[in-house]
């Protein structure tokens, strides 16, 4: 039978009859500054599952290696059970969020290179931004690890980046997870979503991500929902 054995703030994993197998579990609960401000938007679950899918299958095309085995249904991710490495990649083509906050860089100012920032996976420290010494004294990951996770964060920009500018969306940033399997092998894992990315509509700016939430803009699942039709339509 299936059991809980992970309740994170969007998702879920139960184990299945496969030892090496999860089933993840998309919530309709969305959270910001870590779980400080707390909402539900009914559906959100399952948009995301449907983006997370469709990205992972257009980087898994592109020599990607992800956890994803295989959608389940409207909600549920069959996945790969892999160790979650306690680090946060986050990859930035445009200055805003934190980077703005911490070093006054204004916000929208085109980065000059790709910017790669880790940050410690600890909701009770508040997910600190640390530098590759900081994760090798932690014993986060090994020095190959983190070069590996640096190196597939920023392959999956390159990829990225221009397939959402042929949605009409500006990529500006986005964070993502990786786990090792059982054999010490690196996968993306977790989710890439509106939760996780921030997009601007190329020609309005109009932000079409989390921070509608978390910036009290309305719209939270319309502009979600935006994102599966434009997602979708470029797949076509
Ligand atoms: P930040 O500007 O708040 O540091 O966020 C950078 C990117 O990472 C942005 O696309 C949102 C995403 N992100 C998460 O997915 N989870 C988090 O807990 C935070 C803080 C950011
Ligand atoms: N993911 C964090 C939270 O859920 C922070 C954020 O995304 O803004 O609280």
């Amino acid at each position: 039978m299936a059991e809980l054995i992970y309740e994170g703030k969007a998702k879920k994993l139960f184990t299945t009859d496969d030892k090496n197998e999860l089933l993840m579990e998309f919530k309709d609960d969305l959270t910001a500054f870590n779980a400080l401000k707390k909402s539900q938007e009914a559906g959100k679950g399952a948009l995301n599952a449907a983006i997370s899918s469709k990205i992972f299958g257009l980087l898994t095309q592109n020599g990607v290696k992800t956890h994803l085995i295989k959608t389940i249904d409207e909600t549920h991710h069959l996945v790969r059970k892999v160790q979650i490495v306690a680090i946060e990649v986050v990859v930035r083509n445009i200055a805003t969020g934190s980077l703005t906050k911490r070093l006054a860089i204004p916000e929208g100012t085109v980065l000059p290179f790709t910017l790669v920032e880790l940050y410690y996976k600890d909701d009770a420290l508040g997910d600190p931004i640390i530098s590759d010494e900081h994760a090798l004294i932690m014993k986060l990951a090994t020095r190959n690890e983190l070069q590996v996770l640096k190196d597939a964060a920023r392959k999956i920009n390159d990829i990225l980046r221009p397939f959402f500018a042929s949605c009409n969306l500006n990529l500006i940033d986005f964070k993502v997870e990786f786990g090792r399997t059982e054999n010490g092998e690196i996968l993306l894992a977790d989710e890439i979503s509106p939760d996780s990315c921030r997009f601007w509509d190329m020609n309005s700016g109009e932000k079409l991500d989390k921070d509608r939430f978390r910036q009290d803009l309305g719209g939270v699942k319309m502009a979600y929902e935006e994102v599966l039709k434009r997602i979708l339509g470029a797949l076509k």
